[in-house]
């Protein structure tokens, strides 16, 4: 039977799904996530429009205290923290999934009655939803620093506790599954998967919390698509498989550009962040001034900008706009360099370049450049490291081995801007500033940069 709750019900997701259409460019990012948020009002109106829905106080508190607690976070939040609030908003949204999994079980009785598609998918949401939220909270301890970002391991019996904590919760799943409706089963149930999403994420180096987050944000997805299909409610469904296909998509990208398979992420042992990371060793670097560096720019044909992490640090952006701008009009050719994980999300080089209105045409993919390098006269490397370091190309000992890297060390000439010999976010030394080409200008990008405009507009 058609009503109003179906039809909001079709309109949100499809809101949903014409949001995330615009979530595929920068140009109309801003705009698609609005008409998907503008999606998930529809979703919440259509859902307290539930037939028998009581506790209206509560509902109401419910709201405002996430509407307190979520708006400033999310405006406050720095671009380089957000794969963190990622991670602890995913989780939040697994754990209320593993909650209405268990509401589920309290009204039904341990699914008295029900069909078992029902119990099926809300003991699969509610496994899946306890790993995230505890996984979740503990990529979010390691990206804030809170909790050690090497990974924290029992050896070799790691694996082995990881399938029995695993296996316990399903086996507590099969137990109700099959008539038991005792409460003690689902709670053994929800607190097993818990230390197993625990269990799995702390042996999981720094480096790849970033791709964890995303994996667990698939899997919130999928939970949330299941306890849907319990609900009997469309637009969890289909939101849930909406995050759920998208995430996946993305961990595979993310994964594949850094040369990393799920599994060996997910087996844990890589990468011990940034902080803790040792200096390059031998061979002589040369560092200069941003006189210097202005002479060499503005005498170029062509330069090509390659941002990292550090620029989105320093937030640089817009003085690196300024700079672009001014080697333009002297008839440089100026285009930028993005590599895949380039800063510590998906896209974030795009995004802020594009928030410094730096024209489209100029943001190049590596694939799309690579080529140029060999043709360009300045390579201008703006807190970037390892997107640049060529062992991932020649080096079979080095941990970034196989990663497609942009090909910097082909230029003509190579400028580096970063604030000291520390290594990028692998920990790995960068054989790029000991290249008789190289040259080095120390200190924040953002000064540095702002330096090298004033430079500029002397000459
Ligand atoms: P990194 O290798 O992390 O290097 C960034 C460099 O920026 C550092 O060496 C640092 O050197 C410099 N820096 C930091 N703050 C600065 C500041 N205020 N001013 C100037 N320089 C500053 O960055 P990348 O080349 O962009 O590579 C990204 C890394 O993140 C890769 O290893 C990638 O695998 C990893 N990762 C990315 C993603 C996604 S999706 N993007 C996901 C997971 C992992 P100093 O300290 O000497 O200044």
């Amino acid at each position: 039977m058609i009503t109003l709750r179906s039809v909001l019900y079709i309109l949100a997701f499809a809101l949903f799904i014409y949001g995330l259409m615009g979530l595929t460019g920068p140009r109309t990012a801003v705009r698609g996530n609005a008409i998907a948020a503008a999606g998930m009002v529809v979703a919440v109106v259509a859902t307290l429009l539930t037939p028998g829905l009581g506790n209206w106080w509560l509902i109401a508190l419910g709201l405002v205290l996430g509407s307190v607690i979520g708006v400033p976070a999310a405006r406050r939040v720095k671009m380089t923290a957000m794969p963190q609030m990622v991670a602890l908003f995913n989780g939040v949204g697994g754990g209320a999934v593993a909650l209405t999994a268990w509401v589920e079980f309290r009204e039904t009785a341990g699914f008295q009655g029900e069909p078992a598609f029902v119990s099926v998918s809300t003991l699969f949401a509610a496994i899946i939803g306890s790993v995230s939220f505890w996984g979740s909270l503990v990529a979010f301890g390691k990206l804030q620093e809170i909790v050690p970002g090497r990974p924290i391991t029992v050896g070799r019996l790691q694996l082995p506790l990881n399938v029995l904590l695993l296996a316990g919760a399903v086996g507590c799943a099969v137990a109700i599954g099959l008539g038991g409706n005792a409460e003690w089963l689902l709670v053994a149930l929800l607190v097993l998967a818990g230390v197993a999403g625990i269990a799995v994420v702390l042996p999981i180096g720094g480096a790849d919390m970033p791709v964890v987050v995303s994996l667990l944000n698939a899997s919130t997805g999928l939970s949330a698509a299941a306890a849907g299909l319990a609900l009997s409610n469309t637009a969890m469904i289909v939101a849930g498989m909406l995050v759920g296909a998208s995430g996946s998509i993305l961990t595979d990208q993310m994964a594949k550009a850094m040369n990393r398979s799920i599994p060996s992420i997910v087996a844990g042992g890589f990468g011990g962040g940034a902080t803790t990371a040792p200096a390059v060793t031998g061979g002589s670097v040369r560092a200069v001034s941003a006189a210097d560096v202005a002479i060499q720019l503005a005498y170029a044909g062509q330069v090509i900008v390659v941002p990292g992490y550090g620029m989105a640090v320093a937030q640089a952006q817009h003085a690196v706009q300024d700079m672009a701008k001014l080697l333009t009009d002297r008839g440089v050719a100026v285009d930028y360099a993005i590599h895949p994980v380039a800063g510590r999300m998906p896209g974030h080089m795009n995004v802020l370049l594009a928030e410094a209105d730096v024209p489209y045409e100029q943001l190049k993919e590596m694939d799309e450049i690579n080529d140029e390098f060999a043709r360009t006269d300045v390579a201008l490397v703006i807190g970037a490291n390892d997107v640049t370091n060529p062992a991932a190309r020649s080096d079979p000992n080095s941990p970034i081995y196989g990663m497609p890297i942009l090909n910097v060390d082909q230029a003509k000439a190579v400028i580096v801007l970063k604030r000291s010999m520390r290594a990028g976010f692998a920990g790995v030394d960068n054989p790029l500033y000991t290249d008789p080409k190289t040259t080095m200008l120390f200190g924040d990008a953002k000064s540095s940069v702002r330096e090298v405009v004033e430079e500029l507009k002397a000459l």
